[in-house]
């Protein structure tokens, strides 16, 4: 029988993290859980009460308190479709984050198999976050230079037409703070998982279908491995 897959993504902005979450999730049956996508819906929700207050901490590049953060994933995860698994992209993102959910699967009676980080050079990053766009309607990500859709107008997975939208904190002195942030704050949790002896890391330099290579390598590194679900069919 497979078992359930349940795996952190760690990377700087621009590791290509939603990328390869969204990959695997159409190829393996799991869920993908990013904490920066939780957040933009917060942002769009009129009924949200902290919704303004995270769109100006987004905007500058900062991180969201980790009480919100915290508690926002330990809902996300009660979630029946987290049974079959989860990849998280985007969190934990501070130390403090990192112990937190050490403690909070332990009372849920879940383990990690994977703690990937994807290496990616600072220069590249930002050529990937300048051209980057997604699909308003289904969530599908483009890049102008490394994926542009089919149809200039249109998304290649859903069809939507003139639906394309670039992100508010993709601007260039939001970017240098978010890439400060990574390094200040989410670094820091390598050596946390790394003492944990559960820290891979992958080439996030690669193409896109190489680099998904290398983390299903790293979660099935034997042949017959029962992590990786087979890929769905039709
Ligand atoms: P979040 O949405 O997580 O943003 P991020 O970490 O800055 O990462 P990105 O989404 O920008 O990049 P990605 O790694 O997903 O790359 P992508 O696959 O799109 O967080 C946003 C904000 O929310 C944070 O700044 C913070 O304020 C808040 N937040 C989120 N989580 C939080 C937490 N835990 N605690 C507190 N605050 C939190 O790829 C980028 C582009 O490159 C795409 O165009 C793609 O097509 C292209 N690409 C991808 N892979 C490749 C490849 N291999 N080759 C060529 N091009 C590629
Ligand atoms: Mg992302
Ligand atoms: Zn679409």
């Amino acid at each position: 029988m497979t078992q359930p897959l349940r795996m952190i993504l760690i990377g700087p902005p621009g590791a290509g993290k939603g990328t390869q979450a969204r990959l695997l999730t159409e190829k393996h049956n799991v869920v993908a859980i990013s904490t920066g996508d939780l957040f933009r819906a917060r942002v769009k929700d009129p009924n949200d009460p902290l919704g303004g207050e995270i769109r100006q901490i987004l905007d500058a590049g900062k991180l969201v308190p980790d009480e919100i953060t915290i508690r926002m994933i330990s809902e996300r995860l009660d979630q029946p479709d987290c049974k079959n698994g989860f990849i998280l992209d985007g969190f934990p993102r501070s130390v403090a984050q990192a112990e937190a959910l050490e403690k909070m699967l332990k009372e849920k009676g879940i383990k990690l198999d994977a703690v990937v980080q994807m290496e990616v050079d600072d220069d590249k990053l930002v050529e990937r976050i300048s051209g980057r766009f997604t699909c308003g309607k289904c969530g599908e990500g483009y890049h102008d230079k490394f994926k542009p859709p089919h149809d200039p107008a249109a998304c290649d997975s859903c069809g939507a037409e003139d639906s394309f939208t670039r992100r508010s904190d993709d601007n260039a002195e939001t970017v240098r703070s978010r890439l400060e942030t990574y390094h200040s704050q989410t670094a820091p949790i390598l050596p946390f998982y790394e003492r944990l002896g559960m820290l891979k890391t992958v080439d996030g330099m690669a193409e896109m279908a190489a680099v998904t290579a290398q983390i299903e390598a790293v979660l099935c590194p034997n042949k017959g491995c029962d992590k990786i679900q087979p890929p769905k069919m039709g």
